[in-house]
């Protein structure tokens, strides 16, 4: 086994400005035990094939102690595992074994909220109004004449009110699920607890955190009223009085601090929705996080013009503060890509209708090679490298997405991107583990699954193979923060980084042009150069060496 990169000869410095961080959700990812939940004890035995594949570092979404009201964004004991994923040796085990095999462990830290069975929300519900403990949430009384309305008119991003009354009659804030109770972040006890949060995962060895809500924190002053209905609907657009506040970068600063202590250049990722990518940059300052997820890159549709304008935005908005680029195209909040992709633009990231899955597919390995080309660290997410499609016909009495159960909420439609993934072409939930599978996987997922896809020519997983290592072959290929865009037919991306071309075509017509260079990797068939120029298939991506 290698050595874990922070020990061997290599420098580790700057490892995460180019790195490709593979997110894990645990529930879906491996079940050791049989239970039809994934594990950490599952991470761990298939933490090889994240090695194979090629990644630098892996992001694990959730495993704390949680009622799992939101899928374990939920958080009861920010320092301990929940007993469906294992126990704190199991995640000492995942670090451990990760970095033997020269992968970086990123944990998910979720501090905006915690679940409704938190000690300290359970405290402050059972001492009633006035206790010392309601300081660290957002309890109000209510309005109107008894206290029955809502202290403020907040939406929850979920849907409905963003408050719920206790039965003293007093309210308190979640901008997610009822069982989600907002922090209250001018509390000081608050901050104490996650800088030691932070310092318990820093200790037993992690290498960054992974902030979720980054942008939530901090509430305007007063809690103004937004004085308007369907806020879902201005969120990512406009100033909220609750998300993206300034206040939000004095706390990441003293994080910041705490990172710098620790041997091994840990980094902190933001998951921040703001309304422009200039908005993103301020989280990434020198001296706070070390990266913000690119949401602009995920909500672009396939389209060569509206991507080069998010790629340039992109590398221009984090130049000046000199943090990587990011790039994403999946996440457990989204319709996964090769399904956005086989449906109409303009239907945004919430999708119930599964397209044409054949264009989806190759749109989608064609993205994913132009996102790999990108100067800057890229995410990708668990099942991808499989090409795996959304499951958009689950019944609705199997699904757990807390928003689907809410009306009018921004989410509702992500279990689709979450049924567990097929490792084996049979058996019991296709290898996912030895019983079944918390939401039903759907038939035929065993002939996209690892064993059906190793070593076949072509396939996805050989496909994100290849470009994983030929990202790794081809030094620089994740560095920087600028490319040089070539002239191409319309509807062509073809931009030159150093000693290597990408020329991707994003109609759905071939295109014939010169030939840049040395075939390197295609996402699709091509045919042989024909004297100094190339057909570049519909929907491919292609990268030369030059
Ligand atoms: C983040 C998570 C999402 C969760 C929400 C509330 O957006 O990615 O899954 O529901 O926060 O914690």
């Amino acid at each position: 086994m290698s050595k874990h990169p922070a020990d061997s000869a290599a420098p580790a410095a700057d490892w995460w400005r180019g790195a490709v961080i593979y997110q894990v959700y645990p529930r879906s990812f491996a079940d050791s035990n049989g239970d039809g939940m994934g594990d950490l004890a599952g991470v761990r035995a298939r933490l090889p094939h994240l090695q194979d594949l090629g990644v630098d570092a892996v992001w694990l979404s959730p495993f704390y102690a949680s009622p799992q009201a939101d899928a374990g964004y939920d958080v009861a004991d920010y320092r301990a595992i929940d007993p469906v994923f294992g126990t704190l040796q199991d995640a000492e085990a995942v670090i451990r074994d990760a970095h033997a095999l020269g992968l970086r462990i990123i944990v998910d830290l979720v501090p905006n909220h915690s679940s409704d069975q938190h000690d300290w929300f359970r405290r402050a519900l059972a001492e009633g109004p006035g206790s010392p403990l309601r300081g660290r949430y957002h309890f109000r009384p209510g309005k109107g004449e008894h206290g029955e309305l809502p202290p403020n008119d907040w939406e929850s991003v979920f849907g409905g009110p963003a408050w719920t009354r206790v039965p003293d009659g007093e309210w308190y804030l979640h901008l997610f699920a009822p069982e989600q109770p907002d922090f209250n972040w001018d509390h000081p006890a608050v901050h104490d607890e996650f800088r030691s949060i932070l310092r318990f995962w820093l200790d037993l060895g992690v290498d960054g955190f992974r902030v979720d809500v980054a942008h939530g924190l901090v509430k305007a002053a007063g809690l103004p009223d937004i004085g308007r209905r369907d806020q879902v609907k201005l969120l990512g657009n406009d100033t909220m009085p609750f998300f993206d506040q300034d206040g939000v970068h004095e706390i990441y600063r003293g994080w910041r601090q705490i990172l710098t202590e620790y041997a091994g250049e840990r980094i902190l990722v933001a998951e921040a929705w703001t309304p422009t990518v200039e908005r993103t940059a301020l989280y990434v300052r020198p001296d706070e996080l070390h990266q913000a997820f690119n949401f602009q890159y995920l909500g672009t549709y396939w389209d060569a013009a509206e991507l080069r304008a998010v790629i340039d935005s992109s590398l221009a908005a984090m130049r000046p503060v000199g943090a990587p680029a990011t790039w994403v195209l999946s996440n457990h909040d989204v319709t996964r890509h090769a399904t956005r992709f086989a449906n109409p633009p303009g239907l945004g990231t919430q999708l119930r209708t599964p397209g044409d899955r054949a264009l989806g597919l190759r749109r989608a390995r064609a993205a994913t090679l132009l996102m790999l080309a990108l100067p800057g660290s890229a995410y990708l997410y668990q099942g991808e490298e499989l090409g795996l499609p959304d499951v958009t016909d689950l019944p609705d009495e199997v699904r757990q997405d807390p928003s689907f159960h809410r009306a009018h909420g921004q989410d509702g439609f992500r279990d689709g991107c979450r049924v567990p993934i097929p490792w084996t072409k049979d058996g019991p939930s296709y290898g996912f583990g030895t019983g079944g599978s918390w939401l039903p996987q759907p038939e035929g997922w065993g002939e996209l699954s690892v064993q059906a896809q190793t070593g076949v020519p072509g396939s996805t997983l050989e496909l994100y193979r290849e470009a994983l290592r030929v990202r790794r072959a081809q030094p620089g290929l994740g560095a920087g923060d600028a490319l040089q865009w070539l002239d191409a037919p319309e509807g062509v991306l073809a931009f030159r980084r150093e000693g290597f071309v990408c020329t991707a075509n994003t109609t759905g017509a071939a295109v014939r042009i010169p030939v840049p260079g040395r075939a390197l990797l295609a996402s699709g068939d091509m045919e042989e150069a024909d004297g100094d120029h190339v057909v570049l298939p519909a929907d491919t991506t292609v990268w030369w060496a030059v």
